[in-house]
């Protein structure tokens, strides 16, 4: 029986470089031969992908939170049952773009949901399983929220104000400073070449401690 792979999850508020340090992390793994499956949410499967849509796209009609709180839930399950459980139990490292500490951050921090409510959501759909590894990449809000602005079309997320991104940092930061051996706290309002080392180094490590 091949050994467990490493689920390692990528977090992050908007226009923090998360798909160009997700590339950084796939070009190590290929480097080093590790079998892997790249996934994100919410998505990650094609039904996963179709709640993606609802959670994303602008409507007139509000979402109330819990709403949005439990269709993140659904799409999570979804995606954990057909993607990250069997690729873990092949062996395979998962790499997933944002995981339940988005929804800490974004429903918790964001929308003000209390956090008791996501931790009971997140015992009853994941059970044991938790990422290994949490890569929090961090930048000030100006930085972010000026690249994200560039990106053209807003979804229903990056329409929201920025006290909504003060609430989501805040608590990612604080989610970080609570689990310090899960997280890695990555600056990136850095030069690329740097944070790239660095999470190099960090993934390294934690292959060395696999
Ligand atoms: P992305 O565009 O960075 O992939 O993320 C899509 C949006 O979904 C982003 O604005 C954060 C939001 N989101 C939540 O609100 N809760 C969650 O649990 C997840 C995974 C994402």
């Amino acid at each position: 029986m091949s050994k467990r792979g490493l689920f390692i999850t990528v977090e992050g508020g908007e226009g923090v470089g998360k798909s160009t340090n997700i590339a950084v992390v796939e070009s190590w793994l290929q480097e080093q031969g590790i079998a892997y499956r790249r996934t994100r949410e919410p998505g990650g499967t094609p039904l996963a992908e179709e709640i993606r849509q609802l959670l994303l796209a602008p409507r007139d009609e509000a979402m109330a939170p819990m709403a949005e709180l439990l269709l993140v839930f659904a799409a999570r399950a979804q995606h954990i049952a057909a993607v990250i459980e069997p690729a873990l139990a092949a062996g395979q490292w998962v790499i997933c773009d944002r995981f339940t500490d988005a929804t800490y951050a974004y429903q918790g921090g964001g929308r003000e949901l209390p956090q008791a409510w996501i931790a009971r959501l997140e015992d009853l759909v994941q059970r044991s399983l938790h990422p290994d590894l949490t890569l929090l990449l961090d930048a000030p809000l100006e930085v972010g929220l000026s690249r994200a602005g560039e990106r053209g079309e807003l979804d229903r997320f990056e329409q929201e104000q920025r006290v909504f991104f003060e609430r989501v940092r805040n608590c990612y930061l604080e989610r970080a400073a609570a689990e310090p051996d899960r997280f890695r706290l990555v600056d990136t309002n850095r030069p690329l070449e740097l944070i790239a080392d660095d999470i190099r180094a960090l993934l390294s490590a934690a292959r060395t401690g696999q």
